[in-house]
């Protein structure tokens, strides 16, 4: 694997790990990093020996937000012509399932960058927040819309209103996060989860993140038919025939598409 100025990527089996490593800026998402982890995501995306992506950051922060140092100079006129940040779309727009192992900071855009992953695991240090309104700004890398989305309205309003931090027992109360572990554990909770997930037939992998996602921006009529068809589409598959004969041969099945 090629080296990165501020990631740190390996692979375990078929689990890409993708470590967010500018540990002196609290890894601060500036456009360098964001850059080269949407370009390692495309690369995981497209390559079959991958079924599963983490993303992680360090003990004290999974990342304290967007870099406001870089940002501080900024134009409107810029920030709109450039795009500044249309990468973070890449990131929601990758296929394979990411998980956000976190632990201590997820704040601004990290608490965005961990929202558009699919599941978030919290180490028991795990602080999330979009304190944005203390800069002057508001989010702008999908705080209101995919916090609301998990929280619901009022913790949603509350938090970026106010900027006040939710700790990690408050996050899995409030169902932003799949589950809390020790901080020691988390990337070996975060890893068994991915590699568990990579051991399925990718395909049906990527439809039930695609069919879940599906229901955030349709009708649950229109997602309910979506999944049907998909639901349908895979009785067209020999990892259908696998498993279901393992399931009445009383074996383990050997999918192939994995
Ligand atoms: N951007 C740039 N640098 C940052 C940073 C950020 N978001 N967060 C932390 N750093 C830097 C600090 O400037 C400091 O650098 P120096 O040593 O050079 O001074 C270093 O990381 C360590 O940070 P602190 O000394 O502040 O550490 P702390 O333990 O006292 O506090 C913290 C930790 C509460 C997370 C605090 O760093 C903080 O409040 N950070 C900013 C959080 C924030 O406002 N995030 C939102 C950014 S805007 C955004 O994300 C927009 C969007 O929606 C896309």
């Amino acid at each position: 694997t090629k080296e990165y100025a501020t990631l740190i990527v390996t692979r375990e089996g078929k689990v890409g790990l993708i470590t967010l490593n500018r540990p002196k800026a609290l890894n601060a998402l500036n456009s360098q990093l964001v850059g080269e982890l949407c370009e390692v995501l495309n690369i995981f995306d497209k390559d079959p020996e991958i079924g599963c992506i983490v993303i992680t950051g360090g003990e004290k922060a999974f990342a304290a937000g967007a870099d406001i140092k870089e940002m501080q100079s900024k134009t409107s006129v810029e920030a709109y012509s450039t795009a500044f940040l249309a990468p973070y779309d890449t990131i929601a727009a990758t296929r394979k399932p990411i998980i956000a192992a976190v632990a201590g900071y997820a704040l601004g855009g990290g608490c965005e960058l961990a929202m558009s992953c699919d599941i978030i695991l919290a180490a028991e240090n795990a602080v999330f927040g979009q304190p944005e309104i203390n800069l002057g700004i508001m989010p702008g890398a999908g705080g209101t819309q995919r916090l609301t989305r998990a929280v619901g309205k009022a913790k949603a309003m509350e938090l970026c209103l106010t900027g006040r931090q939710m700790f990690a027992d408050e996050a899995e109360r409030s169902n932003l996060v799949s589950r809390i572990v020790p901080v020691e554990s988390l990337h070996d909770e975060a890893m068994k989860t991915a590699s568990k997930i990579a051991d399925f037939p990718v395909h049906v992998v990527m439809m039930i993140k695609e069919s879940i996602n599906r229901g955030f921006v349709t009708t649950l009529s229109e997602g309910v038919r979506f999944e049907r068809n998909q639901f349908y589409s895979l009785f067209a598959t020999e990892d259908q025939k696998e498993g279901m004969a393992a399931f009445i041969e009383k074996r383990k099945p050997q999918f192939k598409n994995r």
